[in-house]
């Protein structure tokens, strides 16, 4: 099956013309080289999706006009694609990403997963039986960088870690003024959103980053969420305190009212014998104050920072590596383990980091407790989804 030169076989579905995230995914699976794209369904509308597709370079017959016709048209050739990344809005991930498992594809999805535990519970129990592998974007956990802090986490540096504070705050939706556009509404809107806003679309990514680094789990958490506009109904900032399983404690703050602030995604951890800090807006220098000694810069691209930092850079120390690039580190762990499952091998340890269903499912249990959480005026919860109880 599907092995062109070495190359593996990728399609998409959402990511149409004008989408936010598309772009990114097309510069990551093809950045390396190791995957073709030949196949999606870009967009909402057949025939803009089907017209996008074909400028970007996918033959008529697979530039489709919808999911379920990628699914019919794929499902029997015997070049199909080897992964579908499913990039369309939250509310359809569950049921496009279940029908491509069920069938036999490695997915991967963007976040968040699932609009319910019970469906992210399902996801990954549909994996598990189909033998594919069910990814979740949380790309930013592909800087080299970040591999790094991890790396320093696993290999004792920092001793016990005592302390994570995660942020993803940003200012987009602050102007109450535009708090009625439609495109900006329907995040704040139950009905379209879910049972959380602001945690849900950022706060699951700084949650994420948090766990990756410090290889723990959360069992706990209280959560103050408020909607600093009143017409809101979800939250447009959050305060959550975590605990995890290895002991650390956690702290994390997302809103989309900071003004001022653009992206907003960092990362401290405070261990016994030092501190790191690192955010997504300069993501090429690592900061790193041992204990008893002085504050020190690492930079991406340095030599030998650890196995899992060296194999996710590419360019030259002191030009800077971004957002894309990330997530080609999403498709280069993806492509190996795709590529280690079709040869029947061991895959590479240092690639066997990308984010998992597993991930996916633990984030919509802490997306439910932290909801459940603010309506309770921050009483301590459960964060983990009852599979992993
Ligand atoms: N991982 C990240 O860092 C990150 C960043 C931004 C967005 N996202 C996620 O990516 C997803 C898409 O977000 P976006 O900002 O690109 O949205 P968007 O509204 O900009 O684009 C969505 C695209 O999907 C297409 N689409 C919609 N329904 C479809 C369907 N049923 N079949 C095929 N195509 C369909 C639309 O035509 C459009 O091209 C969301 O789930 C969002 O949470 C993730």
């Amino acid at each position: 099956m599907t092995q062109h030169n070495g190359r593996l076989s990728w399609g998409m579905i959402g990511g149409g013309e004008g989408s936010q995230i598309g772009p990114a995914h097309r510069l990551g699976a093809g950045l390396d080289g190791l995957f073709d794209f030949t196949a999606g369904a870009l967009d909402h509308r057949p025939a803009e999706g089907r017209d996008y597709g074909q400028r970007l370079g996918l033959s008529s017959d697979r530039a489709y006009g919808n999911w379920q016709e990628m699914l019919e048209g794929e499902r029997n050739r015997s070049d199909r694609v080897d992964l579908v990344t499913v990039a369309t809005p939250n509310a359809t991930h569950f049921e496009i990403t279940k029908a491509f498992l069920q069938a036999g594809f490695h997915v991967l999805c963007e976040k968040p997963m699932t609009m319910t535990v019970e469906q992210g519970e399902d996801i990954v129990k549909t994996a598990r039986d189909a033998g594919s592998i069910c990814a979740v974007n949380y790309g930013y956990s592909g800087y080299s960088l970040v591999r790094h802090m991890r790396a320093m986490v696993a290999r004792g540096d920092l001793g016990n870690i005592r302390l994570v504070k995660a942020e993803f705050s940003h200012g987009h939706h602050a102007d109450a003024a535009d708090a009625d556009n439609p495109r900006v509404r329907w995040r704040y809107d139950p009905a379209q959103a879910g049972v959380s806003a602001q945690f849900a679309d950022c706060g699951i990514h700084a949650l994420h980053m948090a766990s990756f680094v410090i290889g723990q789990e959360a069992t706990r958490l209280s959560a103050d969420t408020v909607s600093c506009i009143a017409s809101r109904e979800l939250e447009d900032d959050a305060m959550v305190n975590l605990r995890f399983d290895g002991g650390a404690v956690g702290r994390l703050w997302t809103s989309s009212v900071a003004i001022g602030r653009q992206h907003g995604l960092t990362l401290q951890v405070f261990g016994e014998k030092g501190g790191l800090r690192w955010s997504q807006e300069q993501p090429n220098q690592l900061f790193w104050m041992p204990l008893g000694g002085r504050l020190e810069v690492i930079e991406r691209g340095e030599a030998n920072l650890s196995p899992e930092a060296d194999r996710t850079t590419r360019v030259t120390i002191g030009h800077a590596e971004g957002m894309p690039l990330a997530f080609a580190n999403i498709y280069k762990d993806l492509a190996e383990a795709i590529s280690a499952l079709k040869a029947g091998r061991d895959m590479d340890p240092a690639a066997n980091l990308f984010p998992r269903a597993e991930d996916g499912l633990r984030s919509m249990a802490a997306v439910f407790a932290v909801a459940e959480s603010g309506r309770a005026d921050g009483a301590w919860v459960d964060a983990r989804p009852p599979m992993f109880r």
